[in-house]
């Protein structure tokens, strides 16, 4: 194919997938009633142009790379002027508030207008149809969209959700569908149903689904055994994404594969960490297990922290296949084996006999 043809393919593409991207942005219901509080959210971000993911952390007001590395599942070690191409998705990790009934970005990220930017084009360009210019004009009180200042600070409203999902803490995800996507494939792609979607987005049809619209996932995150009196309670980390927490000193990391158990150990980024030793225990750290060549393991738990210590646990387990009873049996498998050796030795004598 020649580049002229590539162009113009490309071209088509981008026309065709203009031609069919909502008008209005998405509005997740959100009804939490926990007052001020936040919750963590992702939203998927496709730049218009080429970039890097050090643009893409200054355009959504992330303070730490390593908060976008995470939540992409990239390598701590990737560098920040690594490219971005034009439309490659990323998801942005954002804290969200429930407010009126639905969710929004809360207070970031915080756009500063620049000469010749418009309120349109900084919806429909720079945030690619996260949001609607009139939606940034109404958070802003900006009566006249029209009439917007270099230098004037704008908040954009990215939609999101704190609300429980049949029950479940989830982490809400604004997932931009793909050209060619099902509702039932976006459900299986991310282990939930249609139905779910279907209700949660306030769709009758799943033929209504439309390439560009953000979709709300919710994400089933990692159990984790953190205490509800820790500061990150509760901490959901979704599949396939890491966090740090606890002053940046512990890192924590969820995997399907992983029996969706969450996964903690020190990060070794922040040098001033509280303990992270278990007590009563041959120096345990978190993340650490006893490698032990019986059916019984320990593990040094990450349990959340205040503003002054990091708390742990340990837990013991059983690698055995029948645990519960390994251990209930535990004192008294003696007197079985006792009882089963006896039972064989008379049986021995009878037959002896
Ligand atoms: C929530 O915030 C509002 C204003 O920002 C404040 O008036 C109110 O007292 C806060 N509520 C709680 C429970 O903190
Ligand atoms: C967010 O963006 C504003 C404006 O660019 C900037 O002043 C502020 O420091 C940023 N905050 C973070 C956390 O990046
Ligand atoms: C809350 O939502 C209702 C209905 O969506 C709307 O009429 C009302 O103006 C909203 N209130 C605020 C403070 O945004
Ligand atoms: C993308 O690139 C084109 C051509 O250089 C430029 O006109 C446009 O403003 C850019 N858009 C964004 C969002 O950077
Ligand atoms: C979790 O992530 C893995 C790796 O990307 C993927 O194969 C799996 O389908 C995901 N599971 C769910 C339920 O999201
Ligand atoms: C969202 O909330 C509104 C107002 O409470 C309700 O009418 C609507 O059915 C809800 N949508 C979904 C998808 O739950
Ligand atoms: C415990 O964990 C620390 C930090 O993750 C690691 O450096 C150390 O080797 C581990 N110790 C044992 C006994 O596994
Ligand atoms: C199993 O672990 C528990 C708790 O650490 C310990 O008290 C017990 O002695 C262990 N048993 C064996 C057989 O290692
Ligand atoms: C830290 O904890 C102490 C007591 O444990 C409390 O008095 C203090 O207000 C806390 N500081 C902050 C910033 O939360």
């Amino acid at each position: 194919m020649s580049f002229s043809n590539l162009t113009l393919l490309l071209t088509l593409a981008l026309l065709i997938s203009t031609l069919t991207a909502p008008s209005s942005a998405a509005t997740f219901n959100c009804t939490t009633p926990s007052a001020n509080s936040t919750c963590q959210s992702l939203i998927d971000f496709a730049p218009i142009n080429a970039t890097t993911l050090n643009a893409v952390k200054t355009l959504f007001n992330i303070t730490h790379l390593r908060t976008l590395l995470g939540a992409n599942n990239l390598p701590l070690s990737t560098r920040p002027n690594e490219p971005v191409t034009a439309n490659q998705k990323l998801r942005i990790p954002f804290s969200c508030r429930c407010s009126n009934g639905s969710g929004v970005s809360y207070h970031r990220p915080q756009y500063i207008v620049k000469a010749g930017d418009g309120l349109d084009y900084i919806a429909t360009s720079l945030f690619s149809r996260l949001v609607t210019y009139q939606e940034i004009a109404r958070v802003n009180g900006i009566p006249d969209p029209n009439k917007i200042e270099v230098g004037q600070k704008l908040w954009i409203p990215l939609p999101c959700s704190c609300d429980k999902v049949d029950g479940e803490e989830v982490v809400h995800y604004g997932h931009v569908v793909d050209p060619g996507s099902t509702v039932q494939g976006i459900a299986e792609e991310y282990g939930t149903t249609q139905e779910t979607l279907l209700r949660i987005n306030g769709m009758p049809d799943p033929n209504e689904l439309e390439a560009g619209q953000v979709l709300d996932v919710p994400l089933k995150a990692c159990a984790s055994s953190v205490r509800d009196d820790s500061i990150d309670s509760p901490l959901l980390v979704p599949n396939n994404t890491y966090v740090f927490t606890a002053f940046n000193c512990v890192k924590c990391q969820c995997s399907s594969a992983n029996n969706w158990k969450l996964q903690c150990e020190p990060s070794n980024l922040n040098s001033k960490c509280p303990s992270m030793q278990c007590q009563d225990s041959n120096q345990l750290y978190i993340g650490n297990t006893t490698s032990s060549s019986s059916c019984n393991q320990t593990t040094c738990a990450y349990r959340g922290y205040d503003n002054q210590t990091i708390f742990t646990d340990l837990v013991a387990q059983s690698t055995c296949s029948t645990p519960s009873i390994a251990s209930k049996m535990g004192l008294h498998s003696w007197s079985w084996n006792f009882l089963f050796v006896s039972i064989h030795l008379a049986l021995l004598c009878l037959h002896l006999l």
